[in-house]
């Protein structure tokens, strides 16, 4: 029910059905008071939200015996149901069993039905909230022998990282798909963004990859970039109409009180038909649906522009810029840097955008730090003042100096060295005439070659081929290495986007001999062998194995399970989401059918 579009990290563009409602995520799905409906559901259709929440409670206790809640509220997107949970922790002596609330919310036809979990708070000792985790459990458990509808099931765990890993563990071994991260409420209210986001991370790493994460109550759009980051799919949001009450404003960098504004009101769509003055001299009710409109549709509108960061490849930069909001944020981002290697699994070596530097966590993403790990080196290095650098210099083998650390200077147009923006770099696009034309540039390029492609595929191309023995061509414009040949056959190109190599049939044939099983490889039945070599691509539920030092992005070598070649490609998913994923597209398959012409 649920896949992956587009990914960047733990961010991702996923799209999640459930009874052939179908929602774009990441989602914010506004709260809707069951009884209250109106104005709120046009409101909500007209900014076009998929999706919505309400609460089961409510109905339950006012008796309310209508069939489809979809009918009741006149809205027919995807409609989740809470449980009355959060009731009981913010007013307490909520009655209704677990058993009563999931028998009810399936009654009513919700598409996500919620069990009454027990809500454990931050100020809760390790004793209690383990007996909360087991009993919301056990909870799942029963709810899962009541009904066979579409079920959210609750991670607890209080600010205990071992007990969030456990809840998610043990709600994990359920067969389910939809994982809310509950009990944080109260971790916002207090700003403590860095327990959240650890909450977040810590469930994702104890829960299958293809589950779906929803950041309970997470209603502030200044936090969603890098909730979406640490992996949250979903948001609901009650702020909305909770701060316009107060006549507080939302904004993607914060909150505005319109009693403390005296010049401007923050721009939308909405705000923008009004005057400052206008809104202040309003009667309050009106002023409250006006702000609450707001509201949501700046919430909306940042949920839009993290999917188009995500599309951009963009997410980081992104969340770095966003997380100056509130130095709490920035802490929280901090927090997140240190699960570097979870982080790490999901990150491709190379994205559309290039690295933008803020501040020292720029250093500490995973891409970034992964690539100092493996390939700076521990020797001086060449100042330079422009990039790449061997335009600049010309054919000289050496090291140069970076600002991620001192590397080859074969790496100097390979992602990110290149594809990087610090203050006080410069580029230098263009080589000069004669050094392009040169033997030793030539030379030099082979070498460059050979190094990225040991960078690569963890094999020097010399093991495949002489290097005497092939051709290379440059672009005419840029002198840039872009092919490389033997005897007349295509077997790699260089990207100019991220100087990294994409395969052709006979480089990738060649590969496969040389690198030892299961190295580079996908591994898929036998069956599915013709519909590759179709041109189609690879859908993950025909992954038998994968390599695990795969990361999304990277050339793929697919084979069936005796290892005989089929095709080759370029992976979407990362290995564990290969395995994970029941639904979506793995591996995009390159072959064409000139390929097996001779
Ligand atoms: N709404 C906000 N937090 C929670 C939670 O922990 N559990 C449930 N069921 N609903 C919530």
């Amino acid at each position: 029910m649920f896949q992956i579009l587009h990914r960047d990290g733990l961010g991702r563009i996923g799209e999640l059905t459930v009874n052939n409602r179908r929602i774009l995520t990441p989602a914010l799905l506004p709260v809707v008071h069951p009884f209250m409906k109106d104005p709120w559901i046009q409101v909500i259709k007209d900014l076009g939200f998929e999706g919505i929440i309400t609460n089961s409670y409510i109905l339950f206790k006012r008796k309310f015996e209508g069939k489809d809640i979809h009918d009741h509220l006149g809205f027919n997107g995807l409609i989740m149901t809470d449980s009355g949970t959060f009731q009981d922790y913010v007013y307490g002596g909520i009655e209704a069993t677990n058993s009563q609330m999931v028998t009810y919310q399936e009654k009513i036809n919700s598409d996500i039905i919620t069990i009454r979990d027990v809500f454990s708070l931050p100020t809760d000792s390790w004793e209690q909230v383990n007996s909360g985790v087991e009993e919301t459990y056990s909870r799942a458990i029963e709810a899962k022998n009541l009904t066979k509808n579409y079920m959210a099931l609750p991670i607890q765990g209080g600010k205990f990282p071992d007990l969030r890993a456990k809840s998610a563990r043990l709600m994990g071994s359920l067969d389910n798909e939809y994982f809310p991260i509950g009990g944080i409420v109260p971790l916002m209210e207090s700003y403590n963004y860095s327990s959240v986001v650890e909450a977040v991370i810590v469930s994702k790493m104890n829960l299958k990859t293809n589950s779906v994460i929803h950041a309970f109550g997470a209603g502030h759009p200044m936090f969603f970039p890098l909730l979406v980051l640490s992996g949250a799919d979903i948001f609901d949001s009650s702020a909305y109409i909770k701060y316009a009450r107060d006549g507080r404003i939302l904004t993607n960098e914060g909150t505005v009180e319109l009693n403390y504004i005296s010049e401007e009101l923050p721009q939308s769509a909405i705000l923008d038909k009004y005057t400052l003055r206008e809104l202040k001299e309003m009667n309050e009710s009106e002023r409250t649906l006006i702000i609450a409109e707001h509201n949501l549709y700046i919430s909306q509108k940042e949920i839009k522009r993290i999917r188009e960061e995500i599309r951009q490849e963009n997410l980081w930069n992104y969340t770095e810029y966003r997380v100056r909001a509130h130095p709490l944020l920035l802490d929280a981002y901090r927090k997140l840097l240190t699960f570097y290697n979870f982080l790490e699994r999901f990150e491709s070596r190379s994205k559309r955008s290039p690295i933008f530097y803020t501040g020292d966590e720029t250093f500490l993403r995973p891409l970034v730090r992964r690539i100092v790990e493996k390939e700076a080196k521990n020797q001086e290095g060449l100042q330079v003042n422009k990039k790449p650098y061997s335009f600049y210099l010309g054919p000289v083998d050496t090291v140069v100096k970076t600002p991620f650390g001192n590397f080859s200077i074969y790496m100097d147009e390979t992602y990110p060295i290149a594809q990087s923006v610090f203050p006080g770099e410069y580029y230098e696009k263009e080589i000069k005439e004669e050094i392009i034309k040169s033997q030793e540039w030539k030379d030099f390029l082979i070498r460059k070659a050979n190094y990225i492609f040991r960078y690569q595929f963890s094999i020097p191309l010399s093991n495949l081929v002489d290097l005497k023995e092939i051709q290379i061509r440059l672009s005419k414009n840029t002198g840039k290495l872009r092919n490389i040949y033997l005897n007349d056959k295509l077997l790699f190109s260089l990207r100019a986007e991220d100087g990294l190599f994409t395969l052709a049939y006979e480089g990738a044939k060649l590969l496969h001999g040389k690198l030892e099983k299961p190295r580079q490889r996908v591994f898929v039945s036998k069956d599915i062998s013709n519909f590759l070599l179709e041109g189609k691509n690879l859908f993950s539920k025909f992954v038998k194995d994968v390599d695990d030092n795969l990361r999304p992005g990277d050339e793929v070598i697919i084979v069936d399970e005796e290892d005989q070649f089929i095709s080759f490609g370029r992976a979407i998913l990362s290995p564990e989401e290969m395995r994970d994923f029941k639904s979506g597209l793995a591996v995009k398959n390159r072959i064409k059918s000139r390929d097996l012409e001779n």
